[in-house]
């Protein structure tokens, strides 16, 4: 069981889920779920080790360390905290 949460919210996810519907839900504003348009960065607040390797998609983003990808991103285990 994996956890993606705000400071708001918290939604339980299947270890090595995409986590895309969870951050939908908590707040994260979504354009082309495609990894190209950037409108789904989002601050990794905590947890960072927790989500996967980066796919080619968010490698070709100009990301911060703390930032990823919520259209592109799993989740592997444990809790990630997101800023929305
Ligand atoms: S929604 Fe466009 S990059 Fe994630």
């Amino acid at each position: 069981m994996a956890i993606l949460k705000t400071d708001a919210k918290e939604i339980t996810l299947n270890d090595g889920a995409a986590v895309i519907d969870a951050a939908e839900e908590l707040g994260v504003p979504f354009g082309c779920r495609q990894g190209i348009c950037g409108a789904c960065k989002t601050e990794v607040v905590e947890g960072m080790e927790n989500l996967g390797e980066k796919n080619a998609e968010e490698n070709d983003m100009a990301l911060e360390p703390n930032e990823r990808l919520m259209c592109q991103c799993k989740i592997v285990k444990g809790t990630v905290k997101i800023k929305v």
